[in-house]
């Protein structure tokens, strides 16, 4: 058995966890979160210094937390995670020195982890998790990306939005409409009292050079340009905006291209599993929309627990508990930290001479 003490400060959440992992299964020991969201919102977005500062400032409270619940010592444990790309690299800093210190202190190994291979390791937090080979579509407020995954560890990206992510395009619409930070849950609540399919907005395709479109690939910020004009119009008009109604069909839109695209990735490539994960999971819409489609298609579809989507320390620890358990992979100890890394080279982060 092996424990492992997990940071992740990539972005506006700072969270600590202790999990373990016995016959294969992975248990969650302890699992603490400091938002900082309530902050952030008063800018309508994330402000890097801001992040950071607020970071070192809960980092050792969140981790004597985590410790006082499992009725845990830092003698105890085998190991310390932390994310180290990609995101907003003064924070990172302070998730990977805080960990780096503790695992060097204490002589016991540091892993680095790809925040992506993180989100992904969400669904081994659940007790129903599928085997490779099988489709993830992961969307969150930094990325929309179709990553097959062949065995564990390897990647091929397949599909990804060539402008706006799915969860900064939820972010921005709020924002038209004068929803608060962030817009994927404000805009979530007041879809639910309006008409999906009031306004027909657009799906955004990605044109290739030689003709045609990119099948599995996405493109918001035309549908972001759509919504700002529909909302101008409404206005000119000088009519009552149907603030409900726009939300639910934007929400809607978002939702069935997503699962269009996903779909037909996995089916095109013989797929037959189809994994969800990333704050934009949360969705209610968009995980219903995939369960119905997933019946049609006999495909089957695992959806990250509701409790893991968003940012979190667990699924940093799920994803080091998998990387220590197999080959007893561990990071340099003058691994830094990267604003961007690409998911498919995360086996870098454990060569003896690292790449950042
Ligand atoms: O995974 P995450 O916590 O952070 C990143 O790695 O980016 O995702 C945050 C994003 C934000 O853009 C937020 O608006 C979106 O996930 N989000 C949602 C919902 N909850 C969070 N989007 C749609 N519906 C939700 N219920
Ligand atoms: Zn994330």
């Amino acid at each position: 058995m092996s424990i492992i003490l997990s940071l992740e400060t990539s972005c506006d959440e700072s969270a600590a966890a202790l999990v373990s992992n016995e016959k294969g299964k992975i248990d969650l020991l302890a699992n603490e979160i400091a938002s900082q969201i309530d902050e952030h919102a008063n800018w309508g977005g994330v402000v890097p210094e801001i992040a950071s500062r607020r970071h070192l400032e809960n980092l050792p409270f969140l981790i004597e937390e985590v410790f006082a619940k499992s009725k845990l010592q830092i003698k105890d444990i085998d190991a310390v995670a932390a994310t180290v790309t990609p995101g907003l690299a003064g924070s990172l800093l302070v998730g990977s020195i805080t960990a780096r210190t503790l695992a060097n202190l204490h002589q016991i190994p540091f892993l680095g982890i790809h925040h992506l291979e993180g989100h992904l390791s969400s669904i081994y937090l659940s007790e129903n998790h599928p085997k490779p080979p099988f489709l993830v579509l992961l969307v969150s407020g930094g990325h929309t990306e179709l990553i097959k995954v062949d065995v564990k560890h390897k990647y091929q990206r397949l599909g990804r939005s060539h402008d706006d992510a799915a969860g900064e395009a939820f972010d921005k619409v709020a924002r038209l409409l004068g929803l608060s930070y962030p817009g994927g849950p404000a805009i979530q609540k007041i879809a639910k009292s309006g008409d999906p399919k009031k306004f027909l907005f657009p799906k955004g395709r990605v044109s290739k050079p030689e003709g045609g479109f990119y099948p599995y690939d996405f493109s918001f910020s035309g549908l972001k340009t759509a919504v700002f004009r529909q909302i101008e119009k409404i206005r000119s008009e000088n009519k009552k905006l149907p603030i409900e109604d726009i939300a639910a069909s934007f929400e809607y839109i978002v939702a069935e291209v997503l699962v269009e695209r996903s779909f037909k990735c996995a089916l095109d490539q013989g797929l037959n599993s189809l994994v969800l994960v990333g704050g934009v999971a949360a969705n209610v819409r968009l995980r219903e929309m995939m369960l119905a489609k997933a019946s049609e298609n006999s495909i089957d579809i695992t959806l990250a627990p509701m409790e893991f989507c968003t940012d979190n320390a667990a699924m940093i620890g799920a994803a080091a508990l998998l990387r220590l358990s197999s080959k007893g992979f561990k990071s340099s100890m003058e691994l830094g930290v990267s604003a961007r890394w690409p998911l498919e080279k995360s086996d870098l982060l454990y060569d003896p001479i690292p790449p950042f």
